[in-house]
Formats: C-alpha cells, sequence, structure tokens
C-alpha cells in the first residue's frame, strides 16, 4: 500500500498492510484483530521520514470530532480527536475566540500528534494549554490518561518520545483555553514586526493568528507544495563555556540563555552560516528560506535525505563542533 500520501514529505514507499480508522470502536477492533502482528501507528505523517518500506499493519488514527467539555467563567476546555488536523482546529477555537493555540497556527500535523514533541512556535508551546490526553495501549487492552505532569514535557519532547514510546496511542487530547482576558503572547521579534506593518497596536488573538500565518508562508515550505517536514534538527542546547569559545570566533552567532549554564543555538543560523542554505543534491534539499528545513524536491528517497541530513550534521561538526540531532523522527 502506497504511503506517499500519508506523509507530507511525500516519500514513495509501501506498507505490508494499512487501514484507516475513524473511531475509537473502529480502533480497538483493529487492534483486538491483530493482536500478534507488528503495528506502526500514523497519524498526520508530519514529523516522519520514511526511510524504508514498513513491514507491519499500518494504522492510520483517523478518529475526528472537538467539543467544548467545560468551562467557567474565564476558560474552556476543549476536546479533540487525535486525527483532528491541527490548524483546522486552531482556526475553530480562534472562530470561538478561545485563546491560547494562536500562536501555533498552520503547524502541520494532526492533534493526535502534538503532545508527542510537544510542538511549539513563536513563543508558546503545546504544555501552555495541554491538560491531558487519552490514550490505548497497541494491544487495545487498556486505556490510560497522561495529565501534563505524566507527559514529561521538554523542548520538542515528551514521555512519548521516551519510555510511553510505541506502548500507547493517543486518540484524544483536551486543551485548557482562555475565554476572556487573553494573554497575547507577541514578544517574538518577527510577530511584533508584522503587526507594525499592519498597524496593529492592541492585538487580538486572531491578529496574533494572522502574523504567525503570514511569517510561516514566508519562510516555510507548504508541503502541498514542496514535501518537508518542518524543522528537521532540534535547536542545540550546549554548555556556556563551549558557546563562549564559538562565541569568540564567531561574534554575530544568535543564541537563547537556557539556564545560568546553558545556551540554546538555533540550528538553522549555524546551518546558514556553514554554506548550505539552499544546497541540493538531487532531489534532496536544504530550504532556501529556513536552513532547518529539508525538502524533497519531487522524487527524493527516504535514503536521499536522510544522507543530505548526515551531510549537514557533519558539516556543522566540522565547522562549530556542535552536535545536531533530527527532530523528524527517522523510520
Ligand atoms: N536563522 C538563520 N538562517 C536560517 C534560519 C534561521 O540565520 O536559515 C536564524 C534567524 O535569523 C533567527 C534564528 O535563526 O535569528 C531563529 O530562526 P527562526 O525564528 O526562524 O526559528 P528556528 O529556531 O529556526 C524554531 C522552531 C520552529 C518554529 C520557529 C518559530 C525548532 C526546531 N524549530 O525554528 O518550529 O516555527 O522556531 O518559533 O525549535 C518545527 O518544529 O517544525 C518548526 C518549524
Amino acid at each position: 500500500f502506497p504511503l506517499k500520501k500519508y506523509n507530507t514529505f511525500g516519500i514513495e514507499a509501501f506498507a505490508q498492510k494499512f487501514v484507516e480508522v475513524q473511531t475509537l470502536e473502529e480502533l480497538q477492533t483493529v487492534l483486538h484483530q491483530h493482536v500478534n502482528e507488528p503495528k506502526f501507528i500514523l497519524g498526520g505523517g508530519s514529523n516522519m521520514l520514511l526511510t524504508r518500506n514498513i513491514e507491519a499493519l499500518v494504522i492510520h488514527v483517523n478518529l475526528k470530532g472537538k467539543k467544548v467539555i467545560k468551562e467557567d467563567d474565564d476558560h474552556v476546555w476543549v476536546e479533540a480527536m487525535a486525527g483532528e488536523n491541527w490548524h483546522e482546529f486552531v482556526l475553530w477555537t480562534l472562530e470561538h475566540n478561545y485563546g491560547g493555540l494562536e500562536n501555533m497556527s498552520l503547524i502541520p500535523g494532526n492533534v493526535g500528534t502534538t503532545p508527542v514533541q510537544n510542538i511549539g512556535a513563536y513563543g508558546a508551546e503545546i504544555k501552555d494549554t495541554f491538560v491531558s490526553c487519552e490514550t490505548i495501549t497497541i494491544d487495545g487492552q487498556s486505556k490510560r490518561t497522561f495529565d501534563r505532569e505524566a507527559c514529561q514535557f521538554g523542548y520538542r519532547e515528551s514521555v512519548f518520545k521516551q519510555e510511553a514510546k510505541g506502548i500507547y496511542i493517543i486518540t484524544s487530547v483536551v486543551f485548557r483555553l482562555t475565554k476572556r482576558n487573553h494573554s497575547i503572547n507577541s514578544n517574538y521579534g518577527d510577530i511584533q514586526a508584522e503587526l507594525a506593518k499592519n498597524n496593529v497596536v492592541t492585538p487580538t488573538i486572531k491578529d496574533i493568528s494572522n502574523a504567525v500565518i503570514t511569517i510561516r508562508q514566508r519562510k516555510l515550505p507548504d508541503p502541498k507544495e514542496l514535501g518537508n517536514s518542518g524543522s528537521f534538527f532540534k535547536n542545540p542546547v550546549i554548555p556556556r563555556t563551549h558557546f563562549e569559545t564559538v562565541q569568540a570566533q564567531y561574534p554575530d552567532i544568535k543564541y537563547y540563555d537556557v539556564s545560568p549554564t546553558e545556551v540554546k543555538v538555533p540550528a538553522g543560523w549555524l546551518i546558514e552560516q556553514a554554506g548550505l542554505k539552499g544546497y541540493r543534491e538531487g532531489d534532496a534539499g536544504v530550504h532556501k528560506n529556513q536552513a532547518l528545513v529539508l525538502v524533497n524536491y519531487g522524487n527524493a528517497t527516504g535514503q536521499d535525505i536522510l544522507k543530505l541530513s548526515q551531510k549537514v550534521q557533519q558539516t556543522v561538526w566540522a565547522k562549530y563542533g556542535i552536535a545536531i540531532e533530527a527532530e523528524v523522527n527517522i523510520i
């Protein structure tokens, strides 16, 4: 079964078997029917690089639905099923004037995978509004709720990339959003510039969303037009002592303070300064507007992209002695 349509990199790879489920009951039935078979769970396919065929039953989790499950004077608790498209969900919250997700507009993928890597952009992360998620074990035998603490969120990290990996399937997520007194987060320089350009002085959550959409469309390729998985690498966090030696050599280096002893460096800057922005090998390339993103110009294989990513890692390592780690899940 061809998976090209099911991964935003647009990689040609095949699944031994494929099934799509649209309800929790269907999911449970499929899991019970195939207890002893290897299984591979596929959500929005927006954060993975397929470098081989999948010799397993691929289960495409496409559960739909979103609703308010609780509210008080200031907040709503909204539950969305795993298969809801993330950006459509964000737009729906904005139509209802619920605040909290606007900075994460236009991130590709589905709701169910957002907790796995604690998605984030422009000063917000899923963990800021996340309440809990429902899961079912891959053997279909039990259900478990993970609250925020149980998820062990970190920068592009959670328990679902660690101990819980391969054990639980996320079926729905609950977020707590504001109904009024929204806390507007416009600290990010690009957002401020975009608001100023449009003469917006007191931005609404919709203004923030619109600004983020404009910025993302300018910098990040649309997977429908050019295959990609967003940031391919994480921004490395390095010891401050190491950072200071690199900074002595490259005084223009961008950075964010993480703690008194650690500094985060934008990998996009490192890659661009190493001369690789826009670099291309066949159909695998480093995006021309955002060097952190690798792209498939059409017929790149997963191996082509993987090779290019290794070249980027080696070049950055050779120049700065900084290791950059893939953020994308390499299969
Ligand atoms: N930069 C360059 N050249 C580049 C890219 C970036 O010099 O090619 C510099 C920028 O000028 C800026 C700094 O690096 O000074 C940071 O760049 P940017 O604001 O574009 O963000 P990023 O650190 O490259 C992260 C996230 C993105 C998220 C943006 C905005 C990670 C791995 N990536 O990228 O998330 O949209 O911040 O908040 O943390 C994703 O995870 O898929 C993703 C797109």
